[in-house]
């Protein structure tokens, strides 16, 4: 029997990337899937796709920056498609801007990033919470490296900040939601090769060595090395699985 069957699963950032074969990934376990994204395009694209594929799957256009659109949203998808079981927090962005850059990119970088990357995921996950309370449900946030470290290579202390904050959440509201039999874990992908780092990896090889040379098995992840853990997460595999971050990354952290 599929995994997820009798699931209803929301993806935020599933447009592209790790959500994006996240939400594929669900569907061929048996869940209903809402794909969601501030690029509607995309996220039609992928539940396009997803139907070809003999999948179950509808798709909104949503900015997890704005709560009041998340809030109508969460009706929305109550309404036209049922009780949210899964929430998979995966909407983010990077930059590279150091501290010690222009005033005007950090200070930009850090309203964007932590409005995307930890207010998002506070706002579509207070938005949802009724009937992830209801029905046991399951919230997967996506983590990073950056959730227990900074890079040696060019990045944004707002990342950094944003990814910390993204495990803090997972832990508090696993202990807080226990109780309604809710389980909150995270994902902690390495360098996964998507759009998000698609210029760097073209423009700039020495920086992709520098996460290869610390990574054991020796190479890029792709969107699909997510998709497993993804789905143990959300599934009864993980039945006693909370508060936890699961690394997906190579074996990055262990060197
Ligand atoms: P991506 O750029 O391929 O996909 C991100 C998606 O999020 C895009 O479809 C974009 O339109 C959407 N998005 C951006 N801002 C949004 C907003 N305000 N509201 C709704 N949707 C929005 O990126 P990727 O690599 O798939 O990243 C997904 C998650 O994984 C992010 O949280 C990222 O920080 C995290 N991550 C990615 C890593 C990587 O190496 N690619 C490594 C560690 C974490």
């Amino acid at each position: 029997m599929p995994l997820l069957d009798n699931h209803i699963a929301v993806v935020t950032g599933a447009g592209s990337g790790i959500g994006r074969a996240i939400a594929a990934g669900y569907a061929k376990e048996g869940a209903r899937v809402v794909l969601l994204d501030v690029n509607g395009e995309a996220a039609a694209a992928a539940a396009k796709e997803i139907r070809a594929a003999g999948g179950r799957a509808e798709s909104f256009a949503l900015d997890v920056t704005k709560r009041g659109d998340c809030v109508a949203m969460a009706k929305q998808v109550a309404a036209e498609v049922g009780p949210v079981t899964i929430l998979v927090n995966n909407a983010g962005i990077a930059r590279r801007n150091g501290m010690l850059g222009a005033d005007d990119a950090v200070i930009n970088d850090w309203e964007d990033i932590i409005s995307i990357n930890l207010t998002g995921v506070f706002n579509v996950t207070h938005a949802f919470l009724a009937p992830l309370r209801a029905n046991r449900g399951r919230i997967v946030n996506i983590g990073s490296i950056q959730s227990f470290v900074h890079l040696r290579t060019p990045s944004s202390p707002a990342y950094t900040a944003s990814k910390h904050g993204v495990l803090g959440f997972t832990k508090a509201l696993a202990a807080e939601l226990g109780k309604d039999g809710v389980r909150v874990n995270a994902i902690g992908p390495g360098f996964i090769e998507t759009p998000l780092n698609e210029r760097v990896r073209a423009s700039n090889p020495d920086l992709v060595k520098v996460f290869m040379d610390h990574t054991p098995l020796g190479r890029p992840g792709k969107p699909e090395d997510i998709v497993g853990p993804a789905i143990f997460l959300a599934s009864d595999l993980s039945a006693y699985v909370s508060g936890s971050i699961v690394m997906v990354d190579g074996g990055y952290r262990t060197i």
